[in-house]
């Protein structure tokens, strides 16, 4: 047996094997998956945009216009005037002096990150930010110290036991991918000024979604101008591809001359560009695809209440049905699909181990009758394979204890499968995690 072979034989053994399935037509809220007919509950085509009639014919223009690829990266010939329009409008949609495209939201944050933190640099990450914040963290090869989820005593703590050593930067999702939950942004903009930290806040779930005219969890906390990077994408709510960072003229000029993965990757390419503009537009022109958004939203946690899982009753889109194991959650998965309802099961390390789950995302294009009958057939999936939907939920509404943190590795463990290829350095380098540290805060203190 090859090394590949035992690896792919030991990820099936774990139930953490994956595969690619195939989805027939556009984004919608139905599609045909391996050929048959479901109800689409885990795309990130949050308004629906990705398959709109003047999304597409924007893009369909810019082929036609500019072609399909850029043909070379920013600094080279990659930049074209399709790219610096829609700079434009997101600088003024975020409320910042200017924006830069990047390739992806993955390569806005491994290029952000990188660029405001290297060695000899501390960053402060929320243990559940999404897997590209890990990676940028990681390629900055600066010291990363993980805080316990929105807990913002154990940020402070750490803030202060890490005082004075070099550039020190706070990194948090705003929408947390997996888990639909939002950052205390307020409390996190009060600490890095108080200790001296540089902010990025990761918008990728919650432009289009959250706030007035889904202008982001930024914006609906007043924040603006008070963050020093917003990184987004172009993928989600915007119906497109690529990635962005909004900031201040200085920060910006400093990632074009210093971002990696900006320098050294092609500019996105004009028709996602187009088409990412075009979603901008309508999204400033329509804002009540966001309120319908948030109505799909709160109908699929009201119509999974009554089917007795644990969900909260808000307006959030995504809603993590947290089942526990790894076996568990594709068997649900899989019986939720024979009753017509895709909901990808999300197995470590996407989400730390024991906390496999069903994430679910509403769309404003779903019907209340659609999110009723998934709803159901949720359900009737949960007991058909064993388990009681009043046991799977969110996080905190579990009535079973979730999992909120993993058993430290040591430090020089024999690779674990569950962890690749990302393990998301849920604990702090050289310490076991969230070690209980009672030190208090001088500076604050004082
Ligand atoms: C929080 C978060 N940030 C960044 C990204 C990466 O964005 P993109 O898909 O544009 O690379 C994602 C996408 O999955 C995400 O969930």
């Amino acid at each position: 047996m090859s090394d590949i072979e035992e690896r792919l034989a030991e990820l099936e053994r774990l139930g953490l094997d994956r595969r690619l399935r195939m989805v027939s037509g556009p984004q919608g809220p139905r599609v045909l998956l391996e050929g048959e007919p479901v109800l689409l509950l885990c795309s990130n085509n949050y308004l629906g945009l990705a398959d709109h009639p003047k999304v597409r014919e924007a893009a369909a223009d810019a082929a036609m216009r500019w072609g399909v690829g850029a043909g070379a990266s920013r600094l080279v010939s990659g930049t074209m005037t399709i790219h610096r329009r829609l700079e434009e409008r997101l600088a003024e949609f975020e409320g910042t002096e200017a924006c830069v495209l990047f390739g992806s939201g993955y390569l806005a944050n491994l290029g952000a990150i990188g660029t405001l933190a290297g060695p000899g640099d501390v960053i402060f990450s929320d243990e559940l930010n999404h897997a590209s914040i890990i990676d940028g963290c990681r390629a900055s090869r600066a010291d990363v110290v993980v805080y316990r989820h929105r807990d913002m005593d154990h940020l402070e703590r750490k803030l202060c036991r890490h005082a004075g050593e070099g550039r020190r930067l706070i990194v948090t999702d705003s929408v947390f991918s997996m888990d639909g939950d939002v950052a205390p942004l307020q409390e996190i903009v009060e600490l890095a000024r108080e200790h001296d930290a540089r902010v990025i806040v990761d918008e990728a779930h919650a432009t289009g979604a959250l706030g007035e005219g889904g202008r982001g969890a930024v914006a609906a906390t007043g924040l603006e101008g008070e963050v020093d990077v917003i990184v987004g994408t172009l993928s989600k709510a915007l119906g497109s591809y690529g990635g962005y960072v909004c900031a201040n003229e200085e920060m910006v000029r400093y990632l074009v001359n210093s971002a990696r993965s900006l320098i050294f990757s092609t500019a996105p390419p004009p028709p996602a560009v187009a088409g990412a503009l075009a979603a901008l537009g309508l999204l400033e022109e329509r804002p009540h695809k966001v309120s319908r958004l948030h109505a799909a939203a709160r109908t699929l946690r009201g119509a999974l209440a009554d089917e007795g899982f644990a969900v909260r009753e808000t307006d959030m889109h995504i809603v993590p049905l947290v089942v526990g194991g790894d076996s568990d959650a594709v068997r649900l998965c899989q019986a939720a699909l024979e009753r017509g309802v895709f909901a990808q099961a999300i197995r470590p390390p996407t989400v730390p181990i024991g906390s496999a789950r069903l994430r679910l995302a509403a769309m404003a294009s779903h019907t209340t009758s659609e999110l009723q009958v998934a709803a159901k057939a949720l359900a009737a999936a949960a007991r058909e394979v064993g388990l009681d939907p009043r046991e799977i939920g969110e996080p905190a509404h579990r009535r079973v204890p979730a999992v909120t943190s993993v058993k430290p590795r040591p430090a020089h463990a024999a690779r674990d499968v569950r962890s690749a290829p990302f393990d998301g350095e849920r604990g702090e380098i050289g310490s076991a995690p969230f070690d209980g540290e009672r030190e208090t805060c001088i500076a604050r203190a004082a």
